[in-house]
């Protein structure tokens, strides 16, 4: 999650999606931003999108199976709009987040947001567990994670503890770390979120860049031998054992509490 563009969201999402499919983990892939980058990506035309599945267009949910363990729910492109006005309506209530989201039988989800600050991310921010924030050591990449840390901090604030969501990591998703800008900016995240940052950086490759062109995940394209495909994977690791880990102090927490 991101107030800006250009973050690699839609690169994490997709990579982290197929990292945890090809470690044969069911998992769910929605798109919910109004621009359909994963819906292009893949470039499926579907009857059940998630617009339509806010507005209570359809009686199930029916997902696009990308491959054995990963299903894909569009985004409905504009028919977000529509959606995110009904979500702003709905004041979390009866929000059907809730009802998609527990509905199914994929115990992982993976939501590609948009860069906003919207009804729809909002409700988003209710119902998942954890926030993952990618962030490009560009000048203005610092400012953007604060901004959104800080967003993320006072709404859940506003919602009196009924927002359980977590930011799990802070991931450099782009990165030139040979310039003294990247230096610079990598530094600063990690001097103000230690405990945060992933350690592994992503670095501006174009395999990244290209295997989207070719509808595939970056451990697909080119058979997985690229520079970016050893990079997603050491990060979607890391970001799976601090998964676990999150999971695990959870759990001694609750049995603490129970004793
Ligand atoms: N590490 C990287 N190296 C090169 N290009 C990248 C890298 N990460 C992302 N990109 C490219 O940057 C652009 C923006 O990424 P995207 O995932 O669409 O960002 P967002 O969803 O935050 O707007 C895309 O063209 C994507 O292919
Ligand atoms: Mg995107």
């Amino acid at each position: 999650m991101t107030m800006k563009g250009g973050q690699a969201k839609t690169t994490l999402a997709i990579n982290l999606a197929a990292r945890i499919a090809k470690a044969r983990r069911k998992v769910l892939l929605i798109d919910s931003d109004i621009q359909a980058n994963v819906t292009t990506t893949f470039q499926r035309d579907h009857h059940c999108n998630l617009a339509h599945v806010i507005l209570g267009k359809v009686s199930n949910f029916d997902f696009i199976q990308l491959d054995r363990y990963l299903s894909f729910l569009p985004s409905g492109g504009e028919a977000m709009v529509e959606a995110s006005s009904y979500l702003g309506h709905t004041r979390f209530k009866d929000s059907l987040f809730k009802n998609l989201l527990s509905s199914i039988n994929h115990r992982i989800v993976i939501i590609d947001t948009a860069p906003s600050w919207s009804d729809v991310s909002r409700n988003i921010l209710m119902y998942v567990d954890y926030v993952i924030v990618p962030v490009v050591t560009d000048y203005l990449g610092f400012s953007g994670c604060d901004q959104i840390m800080t967003y993320i901090d006072q709404f859940k604030a506003g919602m009196l503890g009924q927002c359980k969501a977590e930011v799990l990591g802070i991931a450099i998703t782009r990165s030139h770390p040979r310039t003294k800008l990247a230096q610079t900016i990598t530094e600063g995240l990690r001097e103000r979120w230690p405990d945060l940052m992933f350690s592994q950086i992503v670095e501006e490759t174009v395999s990244i860049q290209e295997a989207p062109a070719f509808q595939q995940s970056i451990f697909d394209y080119r058979k997985g031998r690229t520079s970016g495909a050893e990079m997603y994977d050491l990060l979607c690791r890391e970001i799976m054992r601090r998964i676990v880990q999150q999971q695990k102090n959870v759990h001694n927490g609750n049995l603490t509490e129970n004793e």
